[in-house]
């Protein structure tokens, strides 16, 4: 019996240690999938240059639906603007930071509402926003402090500058 016990042990060791080089084998082989796995990340990096309106963003905003510009939301979006934000962004001009004006031709809605709600996070983190920092000599954009439905009017306003 003990002798039985041993040599399954044995067997086992063997079959363990055949399906240990099997795997070693089929890691090799299987470094491409792998690779494609770790290249699904990449591919978001190269879509985001690629295509930045893929590029959602990070932070609350996961969804926006536009339909036809609600303009009691873009003026209430401009007074929050005029408010908040001006110090820094002039409409139509390139300012202390860039311009809104056309800005949805660049971003995605999700992207713009993301980097005004959770600048922080995506200056660190963001490709583009990371860029755009470097591009504005470090100056960060920061918290307003903003609502997501401020957010939102202040994307409408958005909208209409160009
Ligand atoms: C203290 C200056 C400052 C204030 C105030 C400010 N921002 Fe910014 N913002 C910046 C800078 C600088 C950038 C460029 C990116 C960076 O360096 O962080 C930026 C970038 C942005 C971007 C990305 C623009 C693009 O072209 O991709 C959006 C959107 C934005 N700000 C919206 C707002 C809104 C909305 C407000 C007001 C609620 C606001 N910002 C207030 C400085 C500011």
């Amino acid at each position: 019996m003990k002798k039985l016990l041993i040599l399954m042990s044995f067997v086992a060791v063997m079959v363990i240690s055949a399906c240990g080089g099997g795997s070693q084998s089929t890691e090799n082989e299987n470094t491409t999938p792998p690779q494609s796995m770790v290249e699904s990340k990449p591919t978001d990096d190269a879509t985001v240059a690629d295509d930045p309106l893929a590029n959602k963003g990070i932070g609350p905003v996961t969804s926006v639906e536009l339909g036809a510009v609600d303009q009691t939301m873009v003026e209430e979006g401009k007074v929050i603007y005029d408010q908040l934000c001006v110090a820094c962004h002039k409409p139509t001009e390139k300012f202390i930071g860039p311009a809104p004006a056309g800005i949805l031709s660049r971003r995605s809605p999700e992207w713009v509402m993301n980097m005004m709600l959770n600048p922080d996070q995506m200056l660190k983190e963001d490709p583009i926003a990371k860029e755009l920092l470097a591009e504005y000599n470090n100056v960060p954009m920061i918290s307003q402090g903003l609502t997501e439905e401020q957010a939102r009017k202040i994307l409408e306003y958005f909208r209409t500058l160009e």
